[in-house]
């Protein structure tokens, strides 16, 4: 299994004599203690410092060259699933180069080293971030299931890249480099590059995979992830985005200017996702019903990610329209602007997924009667839209079948209701009016049985 890892080219590489299984048990542990108790802040600042001081000794961190620009073209469009305009290649390259972010396929080692040296970075900065404690529960989330993943990816004899020479002592990363980006500006867009890079693999491995639901919930993980980083990427001075970051990354002559909708992370998380529902859907069809209980859950649950990471996603880039009036002026006039085109996007994700389903057959939910004219001990008739129904009370519950016996079609609204059981008044067959199951011959076949609410005080029928 490989990676397509968005941090390529300047990558960090592994020191040869790291064992990755040891650090990675000994940061599982570190943050299962960080994670369980979460109540004191000093305290989750300690603990976070002392593990990430832990990862940056064991991981000798180095930064190789810049990559072939060529080559980072056609890695991206291997992954796109159609032909990328120069435009879209031109808004790439930009975002690119800003992060010093390169694309490349990885084995195992080079992984793992991008993933501990940008985590040991962050996880020290993290705790000192002022953001939302769900947010850095999302990371440390995303941090644990990157871990388990490099883990596999290291038992699957991904070939090993050629070990760097270590650091000189006292040297610090490329990464604490500051060359006018906010550090937390940079980091945060690494971890979303590999939350990204995450969440896209995750979505390659649903076709194959003989329990999809795993893969749907690894790439919810990471696409919510995606947000966290994205909160803590943001986190620095209003100024400094007005006046570095936003001068820095705006494309002139690009209509709407520069959003991460741009961004081939991104973009490459939604055609991985692409591609894994189109897989999901001729494997288990339109019909939710139709879909395995757990690949379906997980299917919802990812929506359910999906929706809340793109909130997040608006409610970081409205906190920059605050200061930045050019962003403010398009999100008001601008549909291609970065606060428009995320606010469709939430809209979008709400329905995308629901929307693959066939429309379950419309109910027809009807009042059947008050909950008071429904006696104890018989059954009421009642006939709704042309159909003859009892409603009964049994099992401390309102319930709603056919009123025609299965047996010889006597009438079950003269019968009555004894020890929980509709009993008919022919031959004494008896149905359990939960489920209209025979409980007492001679009727064989069940009687149809029809969902009941009650609001208020009176009772609905729904009929299909
Ligand atoms: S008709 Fe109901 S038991 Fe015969």
């Amino acid at each position: 299994m490989s990676v397509v890892l968005p941090i390529g080219g300047r990558l960090p590489e592994r020191d040869a004599t790291l064992g990755f299984a040891e650090v990675s048990a000994g940061i599982d542990a570190a943050l299962a203690a960080v994670t369980g108790p979460l109540t004191d802040a000093a305290e989750i600042g300690a603990a976070l410092r002392a593990l990430a001081a832990t990862v940056a000794v064991r991981a000798s961190v180095v930064m190789p060259g810049d990559a072939d620009p060529d080559a980072q073209r056609g890695a991206l469009q291997s992954a796109a699933p159609r032909r990328l305009s120069d435009d879209e290649l031109a808004n790439f390259a930009i975002y690119d180069d800003y992060f010093g972010v390169v694309r490349a396929t990885l084995g195992a080692p080079a992984f793992a080293a991008v993933l501990l040296g940008v985590w040991a970075e962050l996880l020290v900065d993290l705790a000192r971030a002022q953001i939302g404690r769900d947010e850095v529960e999302a990371l440390l989330r995303a941090f644990r299931a990157m871990l388990a993943r490099a883990g596999d990816l290291a038992t699957a004899g991904a070939p090993a890249s050629e070990p760097a020479p270590a650091p000189a002592d006292g040297a610090s990363s490329p990464l604490l480099e500051d060359d006018g980006v906010p550090r937390r500006w940079r980091l945060g867009h690494y971890a979303f590059a590999l939350a990204a890079a995450h969440a896209c693999d995750a979505f390659d491995c649903v076709a194959t995979s003989a329990a999809p639901e795993r893969e749907l919930a690894t790439a919810a993980l990471m696409t919510r992830a995606t947000a966290a980083a994205q909160w803590y990427a943001s986190e620095f001075p209003f100024e400094v985005y007005r006046t570095v970051v936003r001068p820095t990354m705006e494309r002139s002559g690009a209509r709407g200017g520069f959003s991460g909708t741009q961004n081939a992370d991104y973009r490459c998380m939604e055609w991985a996702r692409e591609r894994a529902f189109e897989a999901l859907f001729t494997r288990f069809g339109t019909v939710a019903a139709a879909w395995p209980a757990p690949a379906y859950a997980a299917l919802m649950q990812l929506r359910e990610m999906e929706i809340e990471a793109a909130e997040h996603h608006v409610l970081v880039a409205a906190s920059k329209v605050r200061v930045d009036g050019s962003l403010a002026q398009k999100a008001q006039g601008d549909p291609s602007s970065a606060v428009a085109v995320l606010r469709e996007k939430v809209a979008a994700v709400a329905d995308d997924i629901a929307g693959r389903f066939d429309a379950a057959p419309p109910t027809r939910r009807v009042r059947a009667c008050a909950v008071a004219d429904v006696p104890a001990e018989r059954p009421l008739a009642v006939t709704l839209a042309g159909a003859e129904l009892a409603i009964v009370r049994a099992y401390g519950a309102i319930w709603a079948c056919a009123a025609l016996c299965t047996h010889a079609g006597g009438d079950l609204c003269e019968g009555h209701v004894a020890g929980n059981a509709l009993v008919c008044p022919l031959h004494g067959a008896k149905f359990d009016p939960r489920t209209g199951a025979v409980l007492h011959p001679p009727a064989t076949e069940p009687l149809a049985t029809y969902p009941v609410t009650i609001e208020g005080a009176d009772v609905y029928v729904d009929l299909t």
